[in-house]
């Protein structure tokens, strides 16, 4: 049964994923700064992707030419007021916008043209961008909040009216929020982003949304109200990270224009004001970290429409702006994407009921019931069972400190009006779990249909998709995607239950499983921002991003804080832009100085090791170094690929002092081993590159016979995980990394599979102590491997982006099919290979525009065909889908 719900969730997934139909060259897909048609967008180089439609064997763009303007009938007959660019001989899919300088509040069309392989010409459709604030002085609206302290726990309702004399033409709704928001016009919510914004240093950043309110907007009066939350601005929680200590903590506050445009060309702005009014919400308490209340009891019907009696309310109150960073948010927000009806309702013997969804989630539940008024309904929330059949929270609250018994962890607390049904769903919390315990205050009655889940992550579209012959594997792909999904809340977490926290070692371990599976660039992007408000002078970088100050004491080595390398270069090869790499080269490179200021020898030690390994420990400078070196060689090439060649020489003198320094040190040139030889010592030097060509063979040979000794399991930790199978597979030994993988039994992916795992854990020992969440992307790599060790589907360092495509299949013993689909800035590549007897059919698709680079693993005399034909060596492909057998 599980294994069906996966296959039709891949399906599901996967057909949202562009298609290439048999109509030869079109552009389509057309994208302004990864997004479709967005607006309020404050960069004003744009990046104007597109790819092309043609699914011909050889299809290729030989020029383009891209058309901007503010009028689209002209843009559509190939007229850019704003920038037109000649015809420009080349197969590039990105164009960065620098024609004259963009305006604010103007909404821009854009189409390419694009000549085929043939030279025949064809043109996009029209799509558009639309300029947000572009600088802080646009706007007009004042900071307000209510004026209430910190330790208030209410949340705030806000409400304006105002009239509408003449036709509105269109609309728009701007709003900055220290905090989380939700935004009503005429009591409708606008939009369905979740958590908004996005979680920054709200002190050097602050986020704006918009929205197109054309719609909402009526002729004669309307009103305006906006409900705040604490969000992580505001932790009024208490646990070990001290987030409640945060300097920019205060209570919630908000900047809103509207910015009317009427048919008559004029156009006005409602804004903030200490004119608005303000009231507390029902919602009594509200934690990121813990959970919402509601007392229903304290609705106030209508407090968003116009006719609404307000004069009960007291007037707004002014405050500073937050940061003098007030920018943009431009990514795919957080959503509700998933709705998962709960699938068993257990009766206990003491009265408390509790929901089993049959899979473990991010996000809320909403609850619907009839009862008494004052009934005090209680929600706790966690991933496992007790013996006795309660919820139990002992595996995710233990770094939580309360003061008092008022905000329980992942609980939350619903007061009923009495009137009729009511139903509940948080608005400013999300929680990690699978199971639901009900108490109640007095009797109600409740079946599965009174609750839901709601799966809530940054709703980035699903970019892959894997199938095989083995239904272990296709759970280990899944889970994989649900952990790795359940941790991105516009930045990467490690949980989201115990901590929520942006931990930097687990984001780069798993970003290549996310960009396989996920168009992710969007989220990465505003991460890495993250990343420069954070840095000190010096380049120091804190362990978990964004931080209220913990974090730079502790656990931030180059083997956690690698995500200001490791991350551009990531999304430089998935998507092969080079934007990343500049916004991030000075701050990288201030980092990998101050390692080397710190550890001149090029050996560091700065780190937390191989963390929660299996049973054998590695030494931290083994894996720090590893890390560090990585970093170096990273900075190398991207100055060289900015064409600063002094930094390169610099960058690569580096990266050979550290690996010789490494080698001097720990590699055994009698024996062809890394000190003790453990499988995280042969493994992180073999995947990072650090091992002497001279000795590429004997060490892989060493791990494959250390895996074996070790009975084909685990012993590592999660940079050990994060190494191992590539290590393997690409040095030799695909048979060896497959037999890890798909192993059933601890410890092993397959043994949390084989216990019913939905989600990745952050220990293989399934009854650990601690350290034993359920919901963590830090053994997560696997997911990339599928595509990478097996599909072998690579980007190509020389063509990135997949422009070239390395396609490196492994057809391992144990697998009758495996098939890997990717939607590359080009296209969707497939990779599948199938066994038929003794032979192996192997069909590709590679991409229009993009050429592949395949290497058959052939053996015994066994030869690649294709059209009748042998191939061999390493064979180049155009474009277009291919079959060959393999016999
Ligand atoms: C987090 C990890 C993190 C680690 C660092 C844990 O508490 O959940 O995933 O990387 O600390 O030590």
């Amino acid at each position: 049964m599980r294994l069906l719900q996966n296959i039709l969730i891949g399906t599901f997934l996967f057909s949202t994923l562009n298609t290439q139909a048999a109509t030869p060259t079109k552009p389509i897909g057309l994208r302004t700064e990864y997004l479709e048609n967005p607006i309020g967008l404050d960069n004003t180089h744009p990046r104007l992707t597109w790819m092309l439609n043609d699914a011909r064997r050889g299809a290729k763009q030989t020029a383009y030419q891209v058309f901007v303007g503010t009028d689209s009938a002209e843009v559509s007959r190939g007229k850019g007021g704003d920038w037109a660019t000649t015809k420009i001989a080349s197969a590039n899919i990105l164009a960065t916008y620098s024609g004259r300088a963009l305006q604010p509040f103007k909404k821009y069309y854009w189409k390419v043209d694009v000549w085929d392989k043939d030279g025949q010409r064809s043109a996009s459709a029209v799509s558009s961008f639309e300029m947000g604030m572009l600088k802080m002085t646009n706007w007009k609206g004042t900071w307000i909040s209510d004026e209430q302290g910190v330790n208030v726990k209410p949340a705030p309702y806000f409400r304006t009216t105002f009239g509408t004399g003449k036709k509105v033409k269109s609309a728009r709704a701007y709003i900055a929020v220290a905090g989380l928001y939700e935004l009503y016009i005429n009591g409708e919510k606008i939009g369905n982003h979740r958590l908004d914004p996005m979680y920054t240093r709200f002190d050097r950043r602050t986020l704006y949304v918009t929205y197109d309110v054309t719609k909402n907007i009526m002729a004669g009066k309307n009103a305006i109200g906006v409900l705040l939350g604490n969000g992580w601005y505001n932790h009024q929680s208490t646990a070990v990270w001290d987030f409640d200590k945060a300097s920019w903590r205060n209570r919630p506050t908000f900047c809103f224009d509207l910015r009317i445009t009427y048919e008559d060309g004029t156009f006005e702005t409602v804004r903030s004001s200490e004119q608005w009014k303000t009231s507390f919400s029902p919602i009594t308490l509200n934690s990121i970290y813990t959970a919402e209340h509601y007392d229903a009891r304290l609705d106030q019907p209508g407090w968003n429409t116009i006719n609404f009696d307000d004069t009960k309310w007291k007037p707004a109150f002014a405050r500073p702006v937050p940061s003098q960073n007030v920018t943009a948010q431009v990514l795919h927000p957080v959503r509700n994407v998933e709705e998962i009806p709960a699938k068993t309702i257990n009766k206990l013997e003491d009265g408390a009921v509790v929901f089993d969804l049959g899979r473990n989630i991010s996000g809320v539940t909403k609850f619907t019931v009839k009862g008494k008024e004052g009934t005090v309904i209680r929600l706790k929330h966690g991933e496992r069972l007790s013996k006795n059949g309660h919820v139990d929270l002992s595996n995710i609250d233990l770094h939580y400190r309360p003061t008092d018994d008022k905000d329980p962890f992942q609980v939350d607390i619903f007061t009923l009006s009495g009137k009729g049904e009511e139903t509940f769903m948080p608005k400013f919390n999300y929680k990690g779990f699978q199971y639901v315990e009900v108490t109640s205050s007095e009797p109600i009655e409740l079946s599965t249909k009174s609750l839901t889940g709601y799966f809530m992550h940054s709703d980035v579209p699903p970019a892959g998709k894997v199938n095989s012959s083995n239904p272990t594997i296709n759970n280990i792909w899944y889970a994989t995607n649900n952990s790795y999904l359940s941790n991105l809340f516009g930045y990467p977490t490690d949980c989201p239950q115990r901590e929520k926290n942006g931990w930097t070692g687990d984001a780069h371990i798993a970003a290549e499983t996310g960009l396989y599976n996920f168009d992710g660039i969007t989220v990465y992007e505003k991460w890495l921002a993250d990343h420069r408000d954070e840095q000190q002078p010096n380049g120091t970088l804190p362990s978990i991003i964004p931080t209220a100050g913990w974090g730079y004491e502790w656990g931030n080595g180059p083997d956690w804080t690698s995500t200001i390398a490791i991350i551009p270069w990531d999304i430089y090869m998935f998507y092969g832009d080079t934007k990343i790499l500049k916004d991030n080269y000075e701050n990288i490179t201030r980092y990998v100085n101050h390692i080397n200021d710190l550890y001149p020898t090029g050996l560091t030690t700065w780190g937390l090791g191989d963390w929660v390994p299996v049973k054998s420990v590695s030494p931290v400078e083994v894996t720090s170094t590893a890390y560090y070196f990585a970093d170096v060689t990273i900075a190398g090439k991207i100055a060289g690929i900015l064409g600063n060649k002094a930094d390169q020489q610099k960058y690569i003198a580096l990266a050979n002092k550290i690996k010789k320094a490494f080698n001097d040190k720990y590699l055994n040139e009698q024996t062809g081993n890394y000190n003790k030889g453990l499988q995280t010592e042969l493994a992180v030097p073999l995947y990072w590159g650090l091992v002497p060509d001279a000795f590429r063979a004997k060490i892989a040979a060493r791990l494959a016979e250390r895996v074996k000794a070790d009975n084909y399991h685990l012993d590592v930790g999660i940079l050990g995980g994060k190494a191992i199978l590539g290590a393997l597979s690409d040095n030799g030994y695909p048979d060896v990394a497959y037999k890890i993988a798909s192993q059933e039994t601890y410890p092993s992916w397959g043994w949390w599979m084989v216990n019913g795992a939905t989600t990745l854990y952050e220990n293989w020992n399934i009854d650990a102590k601690h350290d034993i969440s359920l919901n963590h992307i830090m053994f997560g790599n696997i997911g990339a491997w599928l595509y990478s060790g097996i599909a072998g589907i690579k980007p190509d360092e020389r063509q990135p982006g997949f422009k070239n495509v390395i396609l490196q299949p492994n057809f391992v013993p144990g697998l009758d099919q495996f098939t890997a689909e990717h939607a590359s800035p080009y296209g969707k590549i497939v990779s599948s290979w199938k066994r038929n007897g003794d032979a192996v059919e192997y069909s590709v698709t590679v991409p229009a525009n993009t050429s592949a680079e395949i290497t058959f693993p052939v053996s015994g005399g066994k030869k690649a065909w294709l059209d009748g034909k042998a191939v061999s060596g390493i064979y180049h492909v155009a474009a277009g889908s291919y079959q060959f057998t393999i016999k």
